[in-house]
């Protein structure tokens, strides 16, 4: 019995002393406490099903999220409402993960340096957004929103639109050939301002 608890004592000491066994240790039980955590997320329906109503973003909602991201406005605003009393009483009902499963990537973020905007969806007018993106200040005087004028101006490039369908579709995203035939034509001469508050006006608003 001795001889055995020595015998352990021995291994004990080997890893305790040894600095390269020590980080291959710890780097393997986190690694697998980590996959038993997050490899059963990838086969549950909660997690992997849209909920019921969502649709993919519809070519002009598609540019508009890519102007989203270009223009860096998840650096200040999330789009994961909590499930917390203050949370759900301010923007609606807590984020879900079916609702996210076409964005490539997703965009609930943790940085709220403006409010969580994934409920803004018919919050507010179209035009209440135009004045709000071209000046903040003009509708919410104390606001330290940057202005972003030149969306009015810009034009989105249609183009770009089927390739980038075909490769959400790839990921799962489920594009008919005629969404994809239609994608120029439903965003040619629209602006960068256009295509962004469309995409703003469907946010959230699947589950209220
Ligand atoms: C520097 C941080 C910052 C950036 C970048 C930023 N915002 Fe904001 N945003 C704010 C703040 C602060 C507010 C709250 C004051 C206000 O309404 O202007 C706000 C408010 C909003 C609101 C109103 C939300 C509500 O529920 O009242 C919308 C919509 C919005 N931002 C969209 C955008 C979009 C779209 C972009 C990118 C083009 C963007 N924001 C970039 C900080 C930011």
């Amino acid at each position: 019995m001795s001889n055995h608890k020595e015998k352990i004592g021995n291994n004990h000491e080997k890893v305790e002393t040894n600095n390269f066994l020590m980080i291959v240790l710890i780097l393997l039980t986190v690694s697998l406490g980590g996959l038993v955590e997050i490899v059963p997320l990838f086969f549950q329906k909660s997690t992997t099903e849209p909920i019921k109503g969502l649709m993919p973003y519809t070519s002009l909602q598609l540019a508009g999220r890519d102007i989203y991201q270009k223009e860096g406005c998840h650096n200040c605003h999330s789009q994961m409402i909590r499930p917390f009393r203050a949370e759900t009483l301010r923007y609606g009902h807590y984020s879900v993960a079916g609702e996210s499963v076409y964005d490539h990537p997703f965009q609930w973020g943790s940085k709220r340096t403006g409010p969580d905007l994934a409920r803004v969806g018919g919050r507010y007018s179209d035009d209440w957004h135009r004045i709000h993106l071209i000046q903040p200040r003009d509708l919410v005087p104390d606001s330290i929103m940057p202005a972003y004028p030149w969306l009015e101006e810009n034009l989105v490039n249609a183009e770009a639109m089927p390739s980038h369908m075909k490769a959400l579709r790839a990921v799962g995203v489920p594009y008919t050939d005629a969404d994809i035939a239609g994608a120029v034509d439903e965003v040619k001469g629209k602006t960068e301002m256009d295509a962004l508050i469309a995409y703003l006006q469907v946010l959230g608003i699947h589950l209220k």
